[in-house]
């Protein structure tokens, strides 16, 4: 007789964003007229094609691949030491950061790492998430077990939220109870946000002072265009040792479908075990990695490689722009459309609060049912995302403006 993991019927209905497809899919069948009339800014996927730099890496690697002498087949689980170094170079010692090569670990995402490092961690952490915030959090926790039922706001036993809300900016400050493990997301997804750094001082005050863990997610920080937002943890004294930071190439080198990410994990990172001594993770994420992960593709490897060219970080900055451009214009027609609107600044997604009266999956239907334009509701990144929706700036300039048209056009 085999059993299943309880934990799971504790989730809620689906993951977000194939319910959201579900939903939009049901819609779409229903009025097949509207199909062709759908703008699709839910899901925060890139729709412009993968940097020049990254395509002439790609077809470069898949030559080489063809012959026998420069055939690969395994690589390393953890990432090739070229685009180790390369990130560890560009993205943290040329900023006068501290991080070795090997503290770099390749993976085909932040979704899975952020989900994965839980294999590292003990089930007796108390753990703190903000609300609202990424889905994957709480989901992945549930998942292993670490929470209660949830009540009927969606918010799961056990858990310490931290609510980010117009009165804190959206950043929540460090909880006055001690907690052991701590989800960070700056710029954070979905209000946009952006932590600055006296924001992030105190969480890493905090952290050592509890020895505790931050999980800080940094997939957007490409986008922070405001000067004193750091745009990694490691800026902050002290944060190698308590931090584990996830940046992505997904939303900076368009690589959603191409899938790279990678996590730090600094060696001087420490957590105590039961039999009361402190031990480096390090060794225990990449014995994880090299027993459950194969390793990105080397093709995809040179493709992150080349996003760090000098033509490759001028396109990632082009495409950055661009996505900001659209963030631009619809923070403009919302506010034309009468809506209180945040974020869009430091991050590709806009947060708008709900009409007097609206809950925001009642949002989410209106607008796809009256506009044909998908959006986020608040509500499934978070009880406290209840009275908002998310906005994606991820589309064609021509998209965004007519969502800002549309959203101008509609009886609120
Ligand atoms: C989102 O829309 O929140 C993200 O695109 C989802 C993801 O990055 O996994």
């Amino acid at each position: 007789m085999a059993f299943l993991n309880e934990h799971f019927f504790k989730l809620k209905a689906g993951y977000l964003f194939p319910e959201i497809a579900r939903r939009v899919k049901a819609f779409t069948e229903a009025n097949p007229a509207t199909a062709g009339r759908l703008i699709r800014c839910g899901i925060g996927d890139v729709t412009e094609p993968l940097p020049g730099a990254v395509v002439a890496a790609l077809h470069k690697a898949v030559d080489e691949m063809s012959v026998r002498e420069s055939f690969r087949g395994y690589g390393p689980e953890q990432g090739y030491d070229w685009l180790r170094a390369a990130i560890a170079q560009n993205d943290y010692r040329a900023h006068g950061l501290e991080v070795a090569d090997d503290e770099i670990f390749v993976s085909d995402g932040s979704k899975c790492d952020c989900g994965n490092i839980l294999d590292i961690l003990g089930h007796k952490n108390r753990i703190a998430i903000p609300d609202p915030v990424y889905p994957v959090y709480v989901d992945t926790n549930v998942m292993a077990g670490h929470t209660g039922e949830a009540n009927e706001q969606g918010a799961y036993a056990g858990l310490v939220y931290l609510p980010c809300v117009p009165d804190n900016g959206f950043v929540p400050a460090p909880p006055k109870e001690p907690v052991d493990l701590v989800y960070l997301c700056s710029p954070n997804n979905p209000t946009g946000a952006a932590a600055t750094r006296a924001q992030l001082e105190a969480w890493v005050e905090y952290a050592r002072r509890h020895e505790a863990i931050l999980l800080f997610d940094a997939a957007y920080e490409a986008y922070i265009t405001q000067p004193g937002y750091p745009h990694s943890i490691y800026e902050i004294p002290g944060a190698r040792e308590c931090a584990i930071e996830f940046r992505s190439f997904s939303k900076s080198g368009g690589f959603t479908g191409t899938r790279c990410a990678f996590t730090v994990v600094p060696k001087t990172l420490l957590a105590w075990d039961d039999k009361g001594e402190r031990k480096p993770l390090h060794p225990l994420w990449l014995r994880r990695t090299t027993t459950k992960f194969n390793g990105v593709p080397y093709l995809v490897q040179r493709g992150a490689e080349a996003l760090y060219s000098p033509e490759g970080k001028a396109q990632v900055r082009a495409l950055v722009e661009h996505y900001l451009g659209n963030a631009r214009i619809l923070v403009e027609g919302a506010k034309k459309a009468g809506l209180t609107v945040f974020g869009g600044v430091n991050a590709p997604y806009i947060w708008v609060q709900t009409p007097p009266g609206l809950g925001s999956w009642q949002v989410f239907d209106k607008i796809l049912t009256e506009a044909q334009v998908v959006i986020t509701p608040g509500a499934g990144f978070g009880s406290k995302g209840e009275g908002f929706f998310r906005v994606s700036a991820f589309n064609s300039r021509a998209n965004a403006e007519e969502v800002a048209r549309r959203l101008q056009a509609l009886k609120w």
